[in-house]
């Protein structure tokens, strides 16, 4: 038996508690709503992004050339310091492969994949420190696709800018500070940018818009702007970019992005690396589970049989 006050207390308590949680989880909800559209917003330059062919993800040929063209082309200035190499055992290749191909003169294999660039020269030639990668593939998810999705878009989205000191630019990173380093292998792109906005001498009280097409030419990243006056259709406020063909490159554009998915796949496994056992090891795990329940169930029977 309990005592009668300690009733009363514990039952007031109980109401105050359930009041202030009633208020509280609609404010909970509500700021989450809040803080998802906002990551929403912050999370792209407002470009559809394309969607990684995930199948990638289960092919190990492809991860593995993913490994050496990170290795190539990007290890020189970014690191993925939560990975170490001999890790890379994981998508088949020996310790013995992974010395030959994979790690940079001086490095050992249990070391982690460091940058090779010292960050003063970073802060001299770039203004920062290219980030680290071990973990890009997750952190740049957000409504408009997974993280896989935004580095397949990315690394596909640069093209010829004359005014950027590196000469190019990109559609899902405006004016990133990264120059594009794949560039031999999927030649250039020009782009069109078509900005339409309140037209700047539109009159008081009328909605006139206005459309600046900026061509820019994909061999020497040249800007032409053009501005009109419009008059047809329903148009929408906003920014929408055409990228050209790619020019003078040494793959076709489908090759090129066959490589690229590689690229995101060996980034993506680098993100979660365990998610492959987990997967493998999770459908063991229920297979044996849904077998025990019969057994159990089977066994229960036979021990009761006679009891009953
Ligand atoms: C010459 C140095 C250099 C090389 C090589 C390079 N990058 Fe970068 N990268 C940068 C810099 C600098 C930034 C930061 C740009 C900024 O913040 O404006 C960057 C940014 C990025 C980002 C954006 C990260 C984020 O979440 O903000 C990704 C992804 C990326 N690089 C991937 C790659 C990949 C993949 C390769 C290899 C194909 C590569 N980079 C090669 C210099 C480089």
């Amino acid at each position: 038996m309990t005592h009668p006050s300690f009733r009363i207390v514990s039952r007031s308590l109980f109401r105050a508690f359930s009041r202030a949680f009633s208020w509280f989880a609609p404010a909970l909800v509500a700021a989450t709503l809040g803080l998802c559209a906002l990551s929403a917003q912050a999370a792209g330059g407002g470009v559809p992004l394309d969607r990684f062919p995930t199948e990638k993800l289960k092919d190990l040929p492809s991860l593995q050339n993913g490994a050496k063209i990170f290795t190539n082309y990007c290890l020189n200035c970014h690191g993925m310091s939560l990975m170490r190499y001999n890790r890379m055992t994981d998508l088949g290749l020996t310790e013995a492969q992974i010395k030959d191909y994979l790690i940079p003169t001086g490095a050992k294999v249990g070391d982690t994949m460091k940058v090779s660039m010292s960050a003063k020269d970073a802060k001299e030639w770039f203004g920062a420190m290219p980030p680290d990668l071990s973990v890009t593939a997750r952190s740049r998810a957000s409504h408009d696709g997974s993280g896989a999705d935004w580095l397949y878009s990315y690394l596909r989205g640069f093209y010829r800018d004359s005014s950027r000191a590196t000469g190019w630019n990109n559609t899902v990173y405006p004016n990133v500070g990264m120059p594009h380093v794949l560039w031999e292998l999927q030649g250039s792109r020009g782009a069109s940018i078509e900005d339409v906005k309140a037209a700047a001498d539109g009159k008081p009280g009328e909605h006139a818009l206005s459309r600046t097409v900026t061509t820019i030419d994909a061999l020497t990243g040249q800007r032409t702007e053009k501005v009109e006056a419009i008059s047809d259709g329903h148009p929408h406020e906003g920014t929408s970019i055409t990228l050209t063909p790619a020019v003078g490159g040494n793959m076709s554009q489908a090759q090129f992005d066959g490589q690229i998915a590689d690229l995101v796949a060996f980034m993506t496994y680098v993100s979660d690396p365990s998610a492959r056992t987990r997967t493998r090891l999770g459908t063991g795990v229920l297979l044996f589970l849904s077998l025990f329940v019969v057994l159990a169930w089977w066994l229960n029977r036979e021990y009761w049989k006679d009891i009953k």
